[in-house]
């Protein structure tokens, strides 16, 4: 793993599309992705940004990968996540997907009035890498509820294999603010923030420095002291 920490940042929504001009997606800005990039840039580290279609600019110096579909923000993360120190889950990917894609564009026949729509899973990217996590990397979710926020919210850390879960609400959409509140595998609330994104970022990374690199550094020693003895 190389010195200057590689940090993957999902970011923005996804699409997913019913034929070639209508999509699903939601409102996603790329905004806290963008943030995170920021702050990571500052400590000196490398943001290597997994990104669905925004219109914000990404900051320079970061490495963007450009995505359109949920599976394809997997399959990029997929590659990616082994040679990075952890990842922040700040996307929005879509959950469902059309069953069925139309290669023509569905006209606005009366034959199509009425038209129904099946929906199928997409896979979740923050789960599937919890499965190939190494013990030294970290994995940052972010849960928007708007019902029992802090059960749905450990749910999802215990689910995706988080080491940190960041519960927000509805108005964090394409929002300069942040309402976080930050809890940790214990289910004990770390932070309650109410704050800029950017400000909410450095006090997240105060946790991660803390609980997440400082473990992952004890880890590779150990490691490589254990390699040592063994030669
Ligand atoms: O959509 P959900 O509330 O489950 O999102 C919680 C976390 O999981 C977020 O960090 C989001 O980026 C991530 N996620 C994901 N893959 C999905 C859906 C969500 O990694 N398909």
């Amino acid at each position: 793993m190389p010195t200057r920490q590689r940090i993957l940042i999902t970011s923005g929504p996804t699409r997913e599309y019913l034929d070639p001009v209508r999509f699903l997606t939601n409102g996603s800005s790329g905004r806290m992705g963008a943030a995170l990039a920021e702050v990571i840039l500052e400590r000196g580290e490398l943001p290597v940004i997994v990104s669905g279609p925004v219109t914000l600019v990404y900051p320079d110096g970061a490495e963007i990968h450009r995505v359109v579909t949920t599976e394809e923000m997997l399959e990029c993360c997929r590659r990616l996540f082994p040679d990075c120190n952890g990842i922040i889950g700040a996307a929005a990917p879509c959950d469902f997907k059309p069953e069925f894609f139309s290669e023509q564009k569905l006209s606005k026949s009366e034959e199509n009035n009425g038209v129904v729509f099946r929906f199928v899973k997409t896979p979740d990217i923050l789960a599937t890498l919890g499965q190939i996590k190494r013990r030294d990397q970290w994995i940052i979710g972010f849960a928007l509820e708007t019902e029992n926020g802090r059960d749905h919210a450990l749910t999802k850390l215990k689910r995706k294999k988080c080491d940190f879960i960041i519960l927000n609400n509805p108005q964090s959409i394409d929002s300069e603010t942040a309402l976080f509140q930050i809890f940790n595998t214990s289910g004990e609330l770390c932070a309650d923030l109410n704050c800029t994104k950017k400000a909410a970022v450095k006090e997240l990374f105060t946790l991660i420095d803390k609980h997440c690199i400082f473990a992952a550094k004890e880890i590779s020693s150990c490691t490589r002291s254990h390699k040592i003895y063994k030669s």
